[in-house]
């Protein structure tokens, strides 16, 4: 099948189609390359255009009627970026999605997989959150990813569209063959900052935050395999209609869905696993929070399973060594300006 993906040439949506392709799919990209990478786009139906553009979803969907259904994972993504620049944020992300979702609908494209992120939920007692958990997001780009999830839930209700949000936890590694990956020269999650640490291009990696209420004082994150990932959205859109029926929502037009892997790991507990895969230590030093951190938190994984038949399956080992495999793999296949 057809299936257009915004942010198609991004670190997710690149390897969102690698999985497609290899499970014979088209993957069809939109991408106004903002942030990502002409590199991902070869040798793939590439159409370079804003979300927002109407005209030239309008040329996509002639030249593919077929089209099966859209995964919306375009978007600005940087947490301190968006503080500084709110404006930016809600306007490429909550004001193009509403114009997307609008001339998806009016084109009668209405089946919609869309990439929400577990940055929208309140911080609870165990830091295991449901999709039903409550919700604070604390940034003005996790409010972003929040106004979309409603925008699209209305319009779903209103409008005959369909829609499945997809609460990614926090996403490692790159394509295990080596496609595609993290793209941004300096990284600044913790597995790329290690991997920077470990290849020389810093000088040690830092643990911010030891005070938080976790085993160890750390932040607990939720690593999942960025090809798990991407195999979840194969599922969504091929299982699209049953999701539904197995959610026992016919009449709910729209889905949350936590993409975690159901386990919890503090920063010092991935650092440990790191320099375990990695057969070396690290220097690390301790620092404080920076503005904006949260304890965590981890996914409850069950409704991936009972709707989608997914569950993650690369252990964070292989996150890790994928990801420093890429961060050599990189330099042959990114050339950045
Ligand atoms: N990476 C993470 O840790 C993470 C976690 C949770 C959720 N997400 C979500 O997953 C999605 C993909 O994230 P990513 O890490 O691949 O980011 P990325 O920056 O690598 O990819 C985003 C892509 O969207 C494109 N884009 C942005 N604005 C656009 C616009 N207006 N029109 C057309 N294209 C546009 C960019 O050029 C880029 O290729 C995002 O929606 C993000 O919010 C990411």
């Amino acid at each position: 099948m057809k299936v257009l993906i915004t942010g198609g040439a991004g670190y997710i949506g690149s390897t969102i189609c690698s999985a497609l392709e290899d499970q014979g799919h088209t993957p069809i990209i939109l991408d106004s390359l903002v942030t990502g990478r002409p590199e991902f786009t070869r040798g793939r139906i590439f159409y370079q255009a804003d979300i927002a553009d109407s005209a030239a979803l309008e040329q996509v969907f002639r030249d593919h009627p077929d089209i099966y259904a859209t995964i919306h994972c375009a978007a600005l993504i940087v947490v301190p970026e968006s503080t500084s620049q709110p404006y930016l944020y809600y306007r490429e992300n909550v004001a193009k999605s509403l114009e997307l979702f609008h001339t998806l609908n009016r084109l009668g494209y209405n089946r919609i997989v869309f990439s929400s992120s577990a940055a929208i939920y309140d911080e609870v007692p165990g830091y295991m959150v449901t999709e039903e958990a409550p919700l604070a997001p604390n940034s003005p780009y996790s409010r972003t990813k929040f106004m979309m999830e409603m925008i699209l839930r209305d319009f779903c209700a209103a409008y005959g569209m369909k829609g499945i949000a997809l609460r990614y936890f926090n996403p490692i590694g790159a394509d295990p063959k080596m496609r595609s990956g993290i793209h941004v020269k300096n990284p600044s999650h913790v597995v790329g900052k290690l991997v920077e640490t470990a290849l020389g291009k810093q000088p040690v990696f830092e643990i911010t935050g030891t005070h938080w209420a976790t085993r160890d004082g750390t932040g607990i994150r939720d690593y999942i395999h960025v090809w798990d990932l991407a195999r979840a959205h194969i599922l969504a859109v091929e299982g699209f209609e049953r999701a539904f029926e197995r959610a026992g929502q016919l009449q709910d037009p729209y889905l949350v869905i936590n993409l975690g892997t159901g386990h919890g790991v503090t920063v010092r507990e991935m650092v440990t696993a790191f320099e375990k895969v990695y057969g070396q230590s690290l220097p690390t030093r301790e620092a404080p929070s920076r503005p904006g951190d949260v304890a965590g938190a981890y996914a409850s994984a069950g409704r991936a399973w009972d709707l989608l038949g997914w569950k993650a399956e690369l252990p964070i080992e292989q996150g890790i060594s994928d990801a420093i495999r890429w961060g050599e793999e990189r330099l042959k296949i990114l050339h950045w300006d």
